[in-house]
């Protein structure tokens, strides 16, 4: 690659996003020569960004809050990943279309499987929060065979829709999966003990906040992850494992392996994650 290749990373709030040191070291890998811009953008200035980008000479941008669901709409091919997302994290040029994909499902399997060796195969899985962090998830986890999935949200209406939207656009037959959704409520929580319980929801955004789950819950849980990445453990972090959960993991590796994913869409390069995965940036 001779000419710099124009990427970028958009959304609202943006100021924390790693993704330009994350492709920067992507980039060094194979000696290529990129240009990562960060700019807020929100749903209503998406359109006027995007058309700017593209024919100013971009080739792929990553798409962080409030933006995965609005962009979809201006992609001209959207993947099958990204069609049971209903949502996207990246949108980039190819034989000059816009196609839209979801790589998070992507990141979040590459982290557990290969980062930290945990098998979903027969596991019970439990999702916290039923928002477009769960959406973008859970085709992947559906296709790695659990033994049951549960989602738990507050606005116990928001999961059960999610479940609903997801039987119809996902073929379930010939999986024996148990697939339930329902409240954050301590009968629901509570009716099962779980492998892995995932937090989707947004409350690690806010500092020391807490979703008050039952301590029970974490009873023989392999792992508890954290979607969200910050330098010090996430509140859900510290309480699942006082609660027992034998390991705690934030979304950081999750973060590094769908970037990777995104890189290989825009570049055809495969990056070697392992560097970022032990050292993350400060
Ligand atoms: P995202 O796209 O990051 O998932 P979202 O669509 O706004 O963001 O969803 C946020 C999720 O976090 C929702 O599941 C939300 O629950 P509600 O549907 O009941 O709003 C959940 N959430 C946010 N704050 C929460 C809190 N204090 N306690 C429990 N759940 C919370």
């Amino acid at each position: 690659m001779d000419k710099k290749l124009k990427l970028a990373v958009i959304g609202k709030p943006i100021g924390h996003s790693k993704s330009p040191e994350i492709h920067q070291d992507f980039a060094n890998q194979f000696d290529a020569k990129i240009e990562f811009r960060k700019d807020k953008v929100t749903p209503d200035t998406l359109e006027t960004w995007l058309d700017e980008f593209f024919k100013d000479g971009g080739k792929g941008v990553s798409i962080t809050l409030p933006l995965k669901e609005a962009a979809l709409n201006h992609a001209d091919e959207i993947s099958d990943r990204a069609r049971l997302a209903s949502a996207c994290n990246v949108i980039y040029l190819k034989d000059e279309k816009l196609f839209a994909d979801c790589t998070d499902g992507f990141g979040l399997i590459k982290d557990l499987e290969e980062n930290l060796k945990v098998s979903l195969k027969d596991k019970k899985i439990l999702i916290l929060g039923a928002g477009g962090a769960a959406r973008g998830i859970i085709p992947s986890i559906i296709e790695k065979n659990p033994e049951k999935l549960k989602i738990a949200n507050r606005t116990e209406s928001k999961a059960l829709l999610l479940k609903e939207d997801l039987e119809g656009k996902i073929d379930l037959k010939g999986k024996s999966l148990t697939f339930q959704a329902g409240g954050l409520t301590d009968d629901f929580l509570l009716t099962d003990s779980y492998d892995l319980v995932i937090n989707s929801t947004s409350i690690s955004t806010q500092a020391g906040e807490s979703l008050g789950l039952p301590k029970a819950l974490f009873k023989g849980a392999k792992l508890a992850y954290d979607l969200f990445y910050a330098a010090e453990k996430t509140v859900f972090m510290q309480e699942s494992l006082a609660d027992g959960a034998e390991k705690v993991s934030d979304g950081w590796g999750m973060l590094v392996e769908q970037g990777a994913e995104s890189f290989r869409l825009w570049t055809n390069l495969i990056p070697d994650t392992s560097r970022l995965l032990e050292k993350p940036i400060d």
